[in-house]
């Protein structure tokens, strides 16, 4: 059976930096508070003006990962975008990435898993190779939050936490007798609790999906989250899925070199490396510098760590883990050929 091999990894941000003392400036928060409760000191907005889309950003990345694969667009057999902030209502982002890309036939697939669409994505594509559904596939994970944020007090909690970019991999199917690519995957989703962070508006179960007499500042346009909810529960759910492929891929965490958790919070991270008991080293963050990308934020960090060295060389083993909106929350273990 083919195995699913990373042969590329590219991300994009864009170039409006917007440092924490920016936001000092058009809501009550603090560079103190941001910085103590989440970690974050600054993330990539789009400019105000201007058309950027998530399958903008999303094109830069794969434009990366292609180089470093060696692949042309014409080679990809199957595209997968993970967004919770697509471009336009629909069509999805993956059909515009696909055009900006110069194809027009090749399959393309939306998913929306929020914080966890890397995880989905790349068992996805891996489902999708080990079928011989596809041989070589293009995922990207890309959001552009910045456009959909309440930039008021009311909002804080979440205004400070979203940053925009993309982060994009290219997999594909190789015929080998070694142990590696995705070993293993657990994903999981709880619909009962879509309200504890959730967009509500415009929504097509109402009968007009912008309710007349409803302003658009309204609350239901903009992100909500029940910040303390989902703490807990990441803290709870996050070493139990961990835990859950590991079992599947009969390894121990002593076997696992590097973790890249979502970046949604620098807290909960460190707290998943004390129930984990693990070095504070062996855990990836990036979330300082551009905030929670969501469905880009773990392939961003896999791109960051594999530059830096931390991870890529044959042999060595990633696990990748993440709880967000659904809630939806996964892992899923890969290792290098
Ligand atoms: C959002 C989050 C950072 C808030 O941190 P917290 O320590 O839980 O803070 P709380 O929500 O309890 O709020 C504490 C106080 O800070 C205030 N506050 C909230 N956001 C603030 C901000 N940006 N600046 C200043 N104060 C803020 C609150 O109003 C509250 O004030 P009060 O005590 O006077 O009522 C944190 O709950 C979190 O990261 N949750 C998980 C997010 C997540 O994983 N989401 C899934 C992926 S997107």
């Amino acid at each position: 059976m083919k195995k699913s091999i990373i042969k590329g990894t590219g991300m994009f941000v864009p170039p409006n930096l917007i440092k924490n003392q920016d936001l000092e400036k058009i809501l009550d928060t603090s560079d103190e508070w941001i910085r103590q409760r989440t970690g974050i000191e600054q993330r990539y907005w789009i400019e105000q003006e201007g058309a950027t889309g998530s399958a903008d950003l999303g094109f830069e990345a794969s434009k990366r990962a292609l180089k470093k694969a060696g692949w042309e667009p014409e080679d990809l057999d199957f595209i997968i975008f993970a967004t919770l902030s697509p471009d336009i209502f629909f069509p999805g982002s993956g059909c515009l990435l696909q055009a900006k890309l110069g194809l027009d036939s090749t399959p393309t697939l939306d998913i929306r898993q929020q914080c966890t669409g890397f995880l989905y994505g790349l068992a996805t594509a891996d489902a999708y190779i080990k079928t011989g559904l596809a041989s070589k596939i293009l995922f990207v994970g890309g959001e552009v939050h910045s456009s959909g944020l309440d930039k008021t007090t009311r909002g804080r909690d979440i205004t400070v936490i979203f940053g925009d970019g993309a982060g994009a991999l290219c997999i594909e199917g190789v015929d080998t007798t070694e142990n590696a690519g995705v070993l293993a995957s657990s994903l999981h989703t709880d619909g009962n609790l879509a309200n504890a962070l959730m967009t509500e508006l415009p929504a097509s179960r109402l009968p007009i999906r912008f309710p007349e007499g409803v302003s658009l500042s309204d609350p239901r346009y903009f992100p909500v989250m029940d910040g303390p909810a989902i703490f807990k529960k990441a803290v709870r759910m996050l070493p139990k899925v961990i835990n859950e492929s590991l079992e599947k891929a009969e390894m121990d965490l002593d076997q696992i070199d590097l973790i890249i958790p979502h970046q949604a919070n620098m807290r909960i991270n460190q707290a998943l490396g004390q129930f984990l008991k693990v070095d504070e080293n062996k855990i990836f963050h990036n979330i300082q510098k551009y905030g929670n990308t969501t469905a880009a934020s773990i392939p961003i960090a896999l791109h960051e760590a594999m530059e830096q060295g931390r991870i890529g060389k044959s042999g060595d083993v990633v696990l990748f883990a993440g709880l967000g909106a659904g809630l939806t929350w996964g892992s899923l273990i890969y290792k290098f050929l």
